[in-house]
């Protein structure tokens, strides 16, 4: 069902040492930030050449990452995200196989204006899972 590695995203304490690191340290192609106030994060892509790296960073009161970072200071590995052609397929086969879909379990429209569904950490591994649609 899932195909590609669409992106890694990775929460970060400081937006501009994290850029600077990966643009600078790192070497890679680094985008402008983009404020996401309905997602409640800036969001910086670092594109490689198989996949994205996506750096997020609380954006007002309510992120959905400040938790995270409250209890990984430093930041850390946040989410994957794997691409599947067709995200209600994959939502019914994925709670029918006792998955926990995050919030209402109704796909949403993701930080790319595409369809997303995030898995429960606790049913993979203790990793949290983006699925979006391509
Ligand atoms: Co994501």
């Amino acid at each position: 069902m899932i195909g590609k590695l669409n992106h890694v995203a990775i929460a970060v304490a400081d937006l501009e040492v994290a850029i600077l690191q990966y643009k600078t340290m790192l070497g890679a192609v680094v985008s402008e930030p983009q404020d996401l106030p309905e997602h409640g994060v800036t969001v910086v892509f670092v594109e490689l050449p198989n996949t994205k790296i996506e750096l997020l960073y609380p954006f007002g009161e309510d992120s959905p990452i400040a938790g995270f970072l409250a209890k990984n200071p430093s930041g850390g590995m946040h989410h994957l995200c794997y691409e599947v052609d067709d995200i209600h397929t994959a939502a019914e086969t994925l709670t029918a196989n006792g998955a926990r879909i995050l919030g209402d379990g109704k796909p949403k429209i993701g930080a790319h204006g595409k369809p997303v569904l995030f898995l429960h950490p606790k049913d993979f591994s203790g990793t949290l899972l983006e699925l979006e649609q391509i």
